[in-house]
């Protein structure tokens, strides 16, 4: 279901969890989650180095949860179709590291997979606003990209808040992902804000059980968003 008024996405980053044991640390979150967050790290765009596409390939084979793979790395114009061709649900870029996100986004749409367009912390939304029609997401990092366990920066919901206002008013089927520093004290506020997708690396993985955490993270986010009356949120996978 892809409507205007969309479900609560959790999407736990597996930045977080054991890199020794993802197929079980995927397990663990399966029944409470929408989507897996795969932060993708080059060591050039950020400096911190993750994983790449073998490691989604075997992520796709060993779990049924759709994979959002958050592409921080240069050249995405390059790399960022194969991590559709391997089963991506959703592919986001960086917006910093192209001049040409609208090409990319096409060719991941042709490829079969949603086109996220990343926003990092120092860059404004706004010279992006009319590209959003291109692009099934919008994320936007509460925090600098590179590591996990970052304090939540509130003033950068703004962004979120004139992006949801530009979708609204431009009836865009968007989701607006939020991504950093997200947890039980934070999630409402980027909710308000007019975020619909919440990616939690620390608050779910750090939790002793990350299950309950995610569950919890969403019971928030549902109440601090605004329901319609006509279409109740649901679960979305
Ligand atoms: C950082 C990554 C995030 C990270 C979030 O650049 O994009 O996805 O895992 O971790 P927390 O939720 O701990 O801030
Ligand atoms: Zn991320």
């Amino acid at each position: 279901m892809r409507n205007t008024e969309q479900s609560t996405v959790i999407a736990p980053s597996l930045l977080a969890a054991d890199f020794a044991h993802l197929a079980d640390e995927a397990a663990r979150v399966s029944e409470e989650v929408d989507w897996l967050h795969v932060d993708v790290m080059d060591n050039h765009f950020v400096p911190n180095l993750t994983l790449g596409p073998p490691v989604v390939q075997a992520l796709r084979a060993s779990t049924d949860v759709p994979l959002d793979c958050h592409l921080m790395i240069d050249d995405p114009a390059q790399w960022a179709v194969g991590y559709a061709e391997l089963g991506a649900y959703n592919v986001s870029f960086h917006a910093e590291a192209t001049d040409d996100p609208v090409t990319i986004a096409k060719n991941l749409r042709a490829a079969g997979t949603k086109a996220g367009l990343a926003i990092d912390r120092d860059t404004p939304v706004d010279s992006y606003l009319d590209i959003l029609p291109e692009f099934d997401t919008l994320l936007i990092m509460t925090i600098k990209a590179g590591f996990g366990g970052q304090k939540f920066m509130p003033e950068l919901l703004d962004k979120v808040a004139l992006a949801r206002r530009h979708a609204k008013s431009g009836h865009l089927d968007l989701r607006i992902e939020v991504d950093g520093g997200i947890s039980a004290d934070t999630i409402e506020q980027a909710a308000t804000a007019g975020a619909d997708a919440f990616v939690a690396g620390t608050a779910v993985y750090g939790a002793s059980d990350p299950a309950a955490a995610a569950r919890r993270l969403r019971q928030q986010a549902d109440a601090a968003r605004q329901p319609s009356t006509d279409n109740p949120a649901t679960n979305e996978r």
